[in-house]
């Protein structure tokens, strides 16, 4: 019989040893650290002009979309979609903004190396919102909503480059999006001490990730992730081999980007974050690879993965468990996953677990555009 069977017909609690409890400990409750590259991110006024650009769909080219169309609040900021549809249908699928603001690397790529290097390009494509950065800048300059707010931030812009009143929008998006947090969940607080904040199933499962399932060698510490690019060998949503180059590609566009840690735009360009996009330099295996996410509130952001390929969190684990549709981007590939063949019980004690990890959202003033002054 298997050892967590054994345990869950006796009703014997999990035990965890010292050590593992002090890495519990460390895993709680993060601090997000502020971003050197952005002046107004901890500017209150620059935050309130973000979340009402958030929700405008006035910038689009169809006046329909905005940000919030695919980040819904009431969907912890995802949009509940395999792949998201905004003027027309894109490839991947929109993970959550909330906590975003800690992450290394922003997409599924890592394209972006800080938060506000996220919107414009999200402005500009055109399946998505197919804006104009010359027609966002003339509406935060003149448009009432944003005029006055916009000159006590940023003083007199009329005259500025486009491309810098470009960056300063997004660096409100990104003053927002700083406040979206959603932490404190039953995990932390059983991280911290309580012991009755996770069921004893979750408490299996938490077993489970920190050990013999190895989950822990890519969601690692605080944010369960290691801030780096891999496979799991999930394959198309339609099919067939991996067409999408993920990381590899990403790269390129990085170095390319006006709006990244290293560029004009950037407030801190000699800081550790432009250091490290400086000298990145793209590999064989990073084609087809894709961020590790976080796993904090994933089970409120069906579905997974970086094309939604996996409908529920049972799908994951039974990905997990038995890799059976695993598809390789190359075959002389290593990789580190095996199958955990996991029982039933098992399985519901990885679920367990990963529920455990869903926080308070932020407060309700932060989920809809604010009121206008
Ligand atoms: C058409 C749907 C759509 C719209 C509109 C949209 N997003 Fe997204 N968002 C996505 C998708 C899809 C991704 C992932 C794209 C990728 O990885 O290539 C994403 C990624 C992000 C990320 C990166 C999150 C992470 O974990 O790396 C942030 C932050 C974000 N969007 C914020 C915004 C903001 C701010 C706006 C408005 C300016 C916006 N989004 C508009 C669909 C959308
Ligand atoms: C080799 C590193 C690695 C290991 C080990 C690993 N993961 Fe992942 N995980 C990833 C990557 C990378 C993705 C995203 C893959 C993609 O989109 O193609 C992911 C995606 C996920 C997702 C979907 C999250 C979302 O928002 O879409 C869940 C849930 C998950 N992993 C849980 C686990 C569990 C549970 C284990 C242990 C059984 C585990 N992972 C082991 C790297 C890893």
């Amino acid at each position: 019989m298997n050892f967590y069977l054994i345990l869950s017909l006796l009703c014997v609690p999990p035990i965890f040893t010292q050590e593992q409890l002090s890495l519990l400990e460390s895993m709680a409750n993060p601090i997000i650290e502020s971003d050197s590259t952005n002046a107004v991110e901890q500017n209150e006024q620059a935050a309130i002009i973000g979340q009402h650009l958030f929700f405008d769909p006035q910038f689009s080219a169809n006046g329909e979309v905005s940000c919030a169309t695919c980040h819904k609040a009431e969907l912890y900021f995802t949009d509940g979609q395999a792949v998201s549809t905004g003027i027309s249908a894109v490839t991947r699928n929109a993970p959550t903004v909330l906590n975003a603001a800690h992450q290394r690397w922003f997409f599924w790529d890592g394209r972006a190396d800080t938060l506000w290097g996220q919107p414009i390009q999200t402005f500009e494509h055109p399946a998505e919102m197919g804006a104009d950065r010359n027609n966002i800048a003339n509406i935060v300059t003149s448009d009432p909503v944003y005029a006055t707010l916009w000159q006590e931030v940023f003083g007199d812009s009329k005259d500025d480059p486009v491309d810098e009143t470009a960056a300063n929008v997004a660096k409100c998006l990104a003053a927002y999006e700083t406040k979206l947090v959603a932490l404190d969940a039953p995990f932390d607080r059983f991280a911290l001490g309580d012991k009755t904040a996770m069921s004893e199933s979750a408490q299996r499962g938490l077993l489970f990730f920190i050990g013999e399932g190895g989950c822990l060698r890519c969601h690692f510490g605080p944010w369960f992730t290691d801030g780096a690019f891999h496979t799991v060998g999930v394959g198309p949503l339609d099919g067939g081999a991996l067409r999408d180059a993920g990381r590899f590609d990403a790269i390129e566009k990085l170095q390319t980007s006006k709006f990244t840690a290293r560029s004009a735009q950037s407030d801190d360009q000699k800081g550790t974050r432009a250091i490290i996009s400086k000298h990145i330099a793209r590999r064989r295996e990073d084609w087809g690879a894709f961020r590790t996410p976080s796993l904090r509130n994933v089970a409120k952001t069906p579905p997974y993965m970086h094309a939604g390929q996996l409908a529920t969190l049972a799908d994951v684990v039974e990905h997990y468990s038995t890799l059976e549709n695993f598809v390789t981007a190359d075959h002389h590939r290593e990789t580190i996953l095996v199958p955990l063949d996991l029982d039933t019980q098992g399985k519901v004690d990885l679920i367990a677990f990963l529920k455990s990890l869903t926080g308070s959202p932020p407060p309700d003033h932060l989920l809809k555009s604010p009121p206008i002054r």
